[in-house]
């Protein structure tokens, strides 16, 4: 793993806005995996503001997002389509036909699994796969447990992570979806490049053990060092226990 720490958040937002300039360069029809969440805003801020001055050029890009909620319809504001649109696709021009989402309202979420790998495989696979961490080590919904699934699947949320969910459901933890559908570990790691970042002091924990502890299903985010093309982008409060565990 590669770990960079920046001075601040918005550091970390144009560097990888720039690698993801440069990756666009050489393949225009760049395959990215992509989160929502609070620490991808101002990535997608960067993007957006890129794309207006006419430097970044994404009509060519496909995207698919790492998960979504189940049940709700993807105009809810609380879905992770609706934010998507909001911060990244509706002002960089990316159009709808090149995005894919686990469909929160499908009928059978296990086939809706099946057809979602089988998009990405059809794409050729993702090129760059950009990650956030939860504070419990969560990597897009693979939630800590006793066991990982390797490939897309429905999942039950922590009460934490829905907590942490619950800004677009009237700051009600209980009315943020209970299930969802995310990307698997291996589904993640199949990815040809991911970078990682993780923003403050509460994500600091999760972070060294991501570097520094075992591989273990308690902390998915820890799967990453088995994958060979790992950047980790910090700012300096996310960063404050390896830099103590390395001096
Ligand atoms: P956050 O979420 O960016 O809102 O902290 C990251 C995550 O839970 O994966």
């Amino acid at each position: 793993m590669n770990v960079t720490v920046f001075r601040h958040e918005r550091d970390a937002a144009v560097a990888l806005a720039d690698e993801l300039l440069a990756a666009l360069a050489r393949r225009p029809a760049l395959v990215l995996g992509l989160p929502t969440g609070r620490t991808p805003v101002t990535l997608y801020r960067r993007l957006v503001e890129l794309h207006a001055q006419g430097r970044a050029d994404f009509s060519q890009v496909t995207t698919f997002n790492l998960d979504e909620f189940l049940g709700l319809p993807a105009d809810h504001p609380g879905s992770y389509r609706a934010y998507m649109t909001r911060h990244l696709f509706a002002p960089a021009g990316i159009a709808p036909a090149q995005v894919h989402f686990l469909d929160g309202m499908a009928s059978d979420p296990e086939a809706e699994c099946a057809r979602f790998e089988a998009t990405i495989a059809a794409a050729g696979g993702i090129d760059l796969m950009v990650l956030g961490i939860g504070a419990n080590g969560h990597i897009g919904f693979n939630e800590p447990g006793a066991g990982l699934s390797a490939r897309s699947h429905r999942v039950v949320l922590k009460a934490q992570t829905r907590r942490a969910n619950a800004a677009f459901f009237g700051n009600d933890p209980a009315r943020v979806p209970g299930e969802a559908l995310s990307m698997g570990m291996a589904t993640i790691l199949q990815a040809r490049r991911l970078v990682l970042l993780a923003m403050g002091r509460g994500k600091g924990r999760a972070v060294e053990r991501m570097v520094n502890g075992p591989v273990t299903p308690r902390l998915p985010a820890s799967f990453l060092q088995l994958h060979e093309d790992v950047e980790v982008m910090l700012d300096e409060a996310a960063a404050e226990r390896l830099t103590r565990a390395q001096s």
